[in-house]
């Protein structure tokens, strides 16, 4: 029978909560002598992801690792395999885990070998939705790309490259959406943005900060096609490389390449049957513990309580969450803290010379006031129907600013309507900061 490689820890995943959850054991707990491993499909060390659609594209030269290993963001130096190996923490990479038995705390990878765990992280994350998955004439054809992992990233940069003067049509009006046609523009592609919604960004943005957004791009040169999906893909003369795209209302584009961020699926796969889930992903209480004894989650993977709004369950696609959630973890398996994770939800993106950030919560009836035209500042404060400040909104602020408006959406106070408005009539976004 095959041996099992027994550890007191293990983290299921190398991505970004992978990497904080080892840096936290090692940091806060002090943990060495080979007691944890982190098991990770990808061929290198966990590594800050969202650098994938961003200076990985356009940065000149392009960042390559080591240097955006975790967990650079925030100063720190980049955890190569030798700080893995100096720390005492086994690193197993280019292992996918194809089974896991909660009940004999046992793992096996696709090569057959198997490893114990005494408590165990789940942090597998989320894969982008594959057109193909879902059953789409043409989705098949070279050179449709999706961006999840570094293999993808380099393959969608030879391409860009090589496209250069040429035609995109990017499909999707969201995160990827945004950032790989700022990237295709910035190496001297033309891109069509394609996607169903009447503004981009529709999960966050309300239309009229879409509208400085969208001006922006159409400066650029970008060419806008809403309200409308993709019907299929095809090629010319049988060449297997995407050359036509049909949309559902009838017009057809050409395409030297296609870009698609149609959203992310969490993957859950292995666990479905063994573990309660909710939302499409793995529920955990507030002490990030999922329903089967010594496992934990973090990361995109987990469906977890908002502590700031009342418990609501919620899962969260985004870095910040992925590193705080992944350290609160394992203070929780090391029995370092009872408090629950209390998240500030935190979401941000960096396009061209913009970047913005925005921190809290938008419900449905929130009203929203608007001030500055993005020169380079523009704010938004979400007001609920009480009255209260529930999410804040900067372009290009300053570090001021930006704690200013975190502490807002953290603290949640009555809002002084009549002052805001006045400030935003008067396209005054410093009095309306102060
Ligand atoms: P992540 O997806 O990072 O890691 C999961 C890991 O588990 C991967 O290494 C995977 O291979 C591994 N795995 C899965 N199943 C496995 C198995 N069965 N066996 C072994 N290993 C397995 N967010 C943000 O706030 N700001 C931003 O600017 C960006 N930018 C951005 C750009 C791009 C291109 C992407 C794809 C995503 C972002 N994000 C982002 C989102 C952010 O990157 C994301 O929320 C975190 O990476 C989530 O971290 P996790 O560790 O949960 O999953
Ligand atoms: P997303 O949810 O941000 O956007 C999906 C977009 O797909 C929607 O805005 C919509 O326009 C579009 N869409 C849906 N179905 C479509 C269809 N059939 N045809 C055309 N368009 C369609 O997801 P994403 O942009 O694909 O991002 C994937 C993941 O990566 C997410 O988890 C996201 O949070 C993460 N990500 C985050 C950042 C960031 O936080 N800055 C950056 C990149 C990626």
């Amino acid at each position: 029978a095959t041996s099992v490689k027994s550890y007191e820890y293990v983290i299921l995943g190398g991505g970004n909560a992978a990497g904080y959850a080892a840096r936290q054991f090692v940091e806060k707990h002090g943990l060495s002598g080979h007691k944890l491993a982190v098991i990770s499909r990808e061929s290198v060390a966990p590594y800050e992801r969202p650098a994938l659609s961003k200076a990985y594209l356009t940065a000149n030269p392009p960042t390559r690792l080591p240097a955006f290993h975790t967990c650079v963001a925030g100063g720190g130096a980049p955890q190569t395999p030798d700080w893995y190996a100096k720390n005492g923490i086994d690193l197993l990479l280019s292992t996918e885990i194809v089974d896991c038995d909660l009940n004999s705390k046992c793992l096996t990878a696709k090569d057959g070998s198997k490893y114990g765990y005494g408590k165990l992280l789940i942090a597998t994350g989320s894969d982008a939705l594959h057109l193909d998955e879902l059953g789409m004439q043409g989705a098949h054809l070279g050179g449709i790309h999706y961006l999840r992992e570094i293999a993808e990233a380099d393959k969608l940069y030879e391409a860009m490259k090589a496209c250069a003067g040429k035609h995109a049509v990017v499909v999707g009006g969201g995160y990827i959406g945004l950032e790989c046609t700022a990237a295709l523009v910035i190496n001297g592609v033309r891109v069509t943005m394609v996607f169903p919604e009447p503004h981009v960004m529709a999960r966050l943005f309300t239309p009229e900060i879409a509208a400085h957004y969208e001006r922006i791009y159409a400066q650029k040169g970008v060419n806008f096609i809403k309200g409308t999906v993709v019907d299929s893909f095809a090629d010319e003369n049988g060449s297997g490389q995407v050359k036509y795209v049909r949309l559902k209302n009838g017009p057809v584009l050409e395409a030297d390449l296609v870009v698609v961020g149609v959203g992310a699926k969490p993957r859950t796969t292995l666990l479905e049957g063994a573990l309660a889930m909710e939302a499409r992903g793995i529920k955990v209480d507030g002490h990030l513990r999922t329903s089967h004894a010594d496992v934990f989650g973090a990361g995109d993977v987990i469906t977890f309580p908002l502590k700031m709004y009342g418990n609501r369950m919620a899962r969260v696609e985004h870095v910040g969450h992925a590193r705080q959630s992944a350290m609160h973890a394992v203070d929780v398996m090391m029995g370092a803290t009872t408090e629950p994770y209390d998240y500030l939800p935190f979401f941000y993106s960096r396009v061209f010379h913009l970047s913005w950030k925005f921190w809290g919560d938008t419900p449905a009836q929130a009203k929203t006031i608007v001030v500055g035209e993005m020169n380079p500042k523009l704010v938004a404060v979400w007001i609920d129907q009480d009255g209260h400040v529930v999410g804040t909104f900067i372009e290009s602020g300053t570090e001021h600013d930006e704690n200013k408006l975190k502490e807002l959406a953290r603290t949640r106070p009555k809002a002084n309507v009549a002052r805001l408005e006045e400030a935003a009539a008067a396209n005054d976004v410093d009095g309306f900061l102060n």
